[in-house]
Order: structure tokens, then C-alpha cells, then sequence
């Protein structure tokens, strides 16, 4: 490493920043969110800035030339952002006299110290540098960043700050560290993290007070329709952190491969007549795994709370005491509708959608016909695959126009996705003659019109 990166204390700097255009504001920016005092030497500062810099007690702005007479006395850090390269050249020489560490915007390779793009978690701070190579990764690893980590790290962050001597007075530095590995490794972070900061100092409490916290949980969490990218960020957090794992054929392998590798996991079935764990099963199990102290994941295909019985497993927790929490995912019928280009409401077409489920619980497909049949609405039809025929023949018979527009996609959102489209009237046929696989989605109604022009994913 040729540059070190360090962490200041801001409210014991001064810092010049000579310069007030484009650059210049952006790094004054970037200092006024420390607590350092900040001069800036400028002809001219957008009025914000003025303010901003008048409103600290040791700041200000100096509206003079940036001349030799310049004053640097002060400063134990210059940064040189005139657009003027001789200027900043002379000021350089006369800040190092000074003693001053340099920052040059116009002469990378003569600085100092340079600015990381900052992740402000305050009191965690994430910097990122290239080393000056390249300000645009930095800015992309930055974004990147501060997508992966929720803003309640700040939460995190303060709660350790506050125990941190409380620790420090309990127990001697070998136990100490052995505390904060079992305080992180417990349910406290996630507790933070899911916004829950009751909980959250309870279970750290219990910790600090010598109990191992047997409790586990559950997370009841959508895994979406199956591109992994559309997997929230809370749900891939509890991917990562759960000790056992119970997953359904409709969650994508390449969704698993998230799961650590300690973690246990089970296939618990789900296929419309391969439950390889009955419901009654699956239920008992989270109850069990939970009640030895696990972080059980219970992770099912799109939204849990979406024609995925999710409601029935965690009545059982509810009734046994467990802490849970519910994870919604993109259920089939938004995945589905985006990734073939059919909006499921439009103002020209669809001012209503209904998902109804092509499977019942005994086998049947006994819908309400008459309901389902309105003009401008939307029909989504999960699990209606094998029952295409009556679906399509009850719908006529209730008042459907036959030429009503009808598309099954075929494992929508995935690599292979395929979007068939027809009519009611015509597409018991194509089933027939086509080999469709599960998972598919029914959508009925005129936005399927919009499919040939709206289509984009091509897998
Ligand atoms: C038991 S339901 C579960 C629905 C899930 N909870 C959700 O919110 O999407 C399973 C049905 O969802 C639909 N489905 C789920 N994922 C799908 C996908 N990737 N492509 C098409 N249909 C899908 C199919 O109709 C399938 O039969």
C-alpha cells in the first residue's frame, strides 16, 4: 500500500480549502459534514455555502484573492482547488514551508492526502479509495455499498458505542472479546438492523447478564419469482445469518448458494403433489428449530403472505410463543408481469387485478365465475396451469368475450422464461400442444394486448 488510510478527528483540524468552484465545493461539502473547522479562500461561494460556513462557530468563508499573502498559519491541512495551476503550484511550496499536509486537485500525483468516497454510518464510517487511480470505481464501489448496508447501522453502531464501557468495566480482555463475538453472532445486530430496538437491547441485556440467550427465531422471508437480483436486502441479510434453513422447489438454487455454509438445510417439498414434508411438518419443524435456540429461515418462492400458506406457519409460532419476522418478496404475478411486458393495470385497459388460485385445497378448481368477469380488470391465476381447460371454459360461460387475451408465462423471471399468449377461447389447444413446465402464471385480460410491443427480457 503506497497511501495509508487513517481516520480523523475532524473537530481537531483546521482545513483551507483555497478554490470555489465545482471541486472546491464539492470537497468543502465533504468537510462540512466533519466537525472540523473549516476556512475557505474563494472570490466567490454559492450563498448555501455561505451560510452553511457563517452558521459554524470556527468557519468561515474569505472572499480575497488567493494570493502569496495568503494565511495558512492555522491550517494543519491546504487543499488547492483554483482552477489556476501556477497558483496552486506556488501554494503548495508555501503550504509545505508552512507545514501543512497538501491537497492538489489539478496534480494528483503531488498530494498529501486525498479525499476516500465516504459510506456515513456515523458512528461508522465505511471510506473507499482507489489510491486517486479512478474516482468513478471509487464512486461505483461507494454506491455499491451504500445499497448493502442499511441506514440503521447508525443504530448498530451507537448501541456498541454505549456498551462498549460498560464491557470494558465488566470483564477482563480475553472474556471481553469472546463477548462481542457472541454479541454479534446473536440476534441482537439483525434485531437492530429489522428496526425491533426494544428486542433488540432485551436479548443484549440478557447477554451482558451472562445468559447465552437461548431463544431462536424465525424468519418467515419471499425469496421472489427466482431472479436472484430480485431478492430485498433484508431477505438476503437473513440468508446469510440463519443457522438452519427450510427452503421450497420454488426458491432458485442460485438463491441457496447465499446460505452459509455451516447453515443446515432441508428441502421441505411444495410441489403441487410432492409436499416432501407435509404442511402440519414444515409448521412443527420451525417450532422445534426455533425452541433450540436457532435462527430458522423459512424461505419460500415470491411473497410468504402471497397464496404461500405463510399465514398458517407462523400462526403456529404465534401460538407457541416464538419471535418471528416476515419478509415480503415479489410475488409471481409482479415478476411475471414485468419480465414479459404485460402491466397488470393500464389506464387504457385495466383499472383492477385480482389473483385468484387455479388449485384448491381439494383438488378442485371451484372458483367464483361470476365475479371474475369484469370489464377493465385484470385476472391473475396462480397454480392454473393443469387447469387451463375449465378455467378458460367456465370463464365463457360466465360472460368472458372468447377473444379475450390470455398469456402463461412459463418460469417468469428466470434464464428460460417463456410467454405464451392467446385467446380464452383458443388456448386449451395450445396447451395441449405445447409441453408447458411449472411454474406458470395465468394473466387474463386486454393489457396482454400490450405484450407484443411491450416485451423486453429475453432471458
Ligand atoms: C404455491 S404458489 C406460490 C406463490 C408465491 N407465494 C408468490 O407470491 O409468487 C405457486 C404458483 O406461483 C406461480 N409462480 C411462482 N413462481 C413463478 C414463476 N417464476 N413463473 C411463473 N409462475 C410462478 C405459479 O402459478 C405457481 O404454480
Amino acid at each position: 500500500m503506497m497511501n495509508l488510510p487513517l481516520v480523523l478527528r475532524g473537530d481537531r483540524q483546521t482545513f483551507l480549502v483555497v478554490g470555489g468552484g465545482q471541486v472546491a465545493q464539492r470537497k468543502i461539502h465533504t468537510l462540512l459534514a466533519s466537525e472540523c473547522r473549516l476556512v475557505v479562500v474563494a472570490e466567490q461561494l454559492p450563498v448555501a455555502l455561505q451560510q452553511q460556513l457563517a452558521e459554524r462557530a470556527d468557519s468561515c468563508w474569505q472572499s480575497v484573492d488567493a494570493d502569496e499573502q495568503l494565511d495558512m498559519a492555522d491550517a494543519s491541512f491546504v487543499v488547492l482547488a483554483t482552477d489556476d495551476h501556477a497558483l496552486n503550484e506556488a501554494l503548495a511550496i508555501k503550504a509545505r514551508q508552512q507545514g501543512c499536509k497538501v491537497c492538489r486537485v489539478d496534480q494528483t500525483d503531488d498530494n498529501d492526502f486525498i479525499f476516500p468516497a465516504v459510506v456515513d454510518r456515523s458512528p461508522v464510517l465505511v471510506a473507499v479509495s482507489s489510491s486517486g487511480s479512478s474516482p468513478a470505481l471509487t464512486r461505483h464501489l461507494k454506491e455499491r455499498l451504500e445499497a448493502f448496508l442499511p441506514l440503521e447501522y447508525r443504530e448498530l453502531g451507537s448501541m456498541m458505542q454505549s456498551l462498549r464501557q460498560r464491557i470494558k468495566e465488566k470483564l477482563p480482555p480475553p472474556q471481553r472479546a469472546a463477548f462481542w463475538r457472541r454479541w454479534m453472532n446473536s440476534n441482537v445486530p439483525e434485531l437492530v438492523l429489522g428496526r425491533q430496538p426494544q428486542r433488540a437491547q432485551a436479548l443484549s441485556e440478557q447477554l451482558i447478564a451472562g445468559d447465552e440467550g437461548q431463544g431462536g427465531e424465525v424468519y418467515l422471508v419471499g425469496a421472489g419469482p427466482g431472479d436472484p437480483d430480485l431478492l430485498t436486502f433484508r431477505a438476503l441479510r437473513l440468508i446469510q445469518s440463519a443457522d438452519v434453513v427450510y427452503y421450497d422447489r420454488l426458491v432458485n438454487p442460485r438463491i441457496l448458494e447465499f446460505i452459509a455454509p455451516q447453515a443446515e438445510r432441508f428441502y421441505v417439498g411444495k410441489a403441487k403433489s410432492d409436499h416432501a414434508v407435509p404442511q402440519e411438518g414444515i409448521n412443527q419443524l420451525l417450532v422445534t428449530s426455533a425452541q433450540q435456540g436457532k435462527r430458522v429461515l423459512r424461505l419460500k418462492g415470491g411473497d410468504p403472505f402471497i397464496f404461500g400458506r405463510g399465514g398458517e406457519e407462523i400462526e403456529q409460532l404465534a401460538d407457541a410463543g416464538i419471535p418471528f419476522q416476515v419478509v415480503p418478496g415479489i410475488t409471481a404475478a409482479s415478476g411475471c408481469a414485468a419480465y414479459s411486458g404485460i402491466p397488470l393495470t393500464h389506464r387504457d385497459y385495466a383499472q383492477s387485478v385480482r389473483f385468484v388460485t387455479g388449485h384448491l385445497k381439494n383438488g378442485s378448481c371451484n372458483l367464483p365465475w361470476h365475479e371474475l368477469i369484469h370489464p377493465q380488470q385484470t385476472l391473475v391465476i396462480y397454480m392454473g396451469l393443469t387447469g387451463i381447460p375449465v378455467i378458460c371454459e367456465q370463464l365463457i360461460e360466465h360472460g368472458m368475450p372468447p377473444e379475450t387475451p390470455i398469456a402463461l408465462i412459463e418460469k417468469g423471471t428466470l434464464p428460460d422464461q417463456q410467454v405464451h399468449v392467446s385467446t380464452v377461447a383458443e388456448m386449451p389447444d395450445y396447451v395441449a400442444s405445447h409441453q408447458l413446465q411449472a411454474p406458470t402464471l395465468t394473466i387474463v385480460g386486454d393489457v396482454v394486448s400490450l405484450y407484443s410491443r411491450l416485451a423486453w427480457f429475453n432471458g
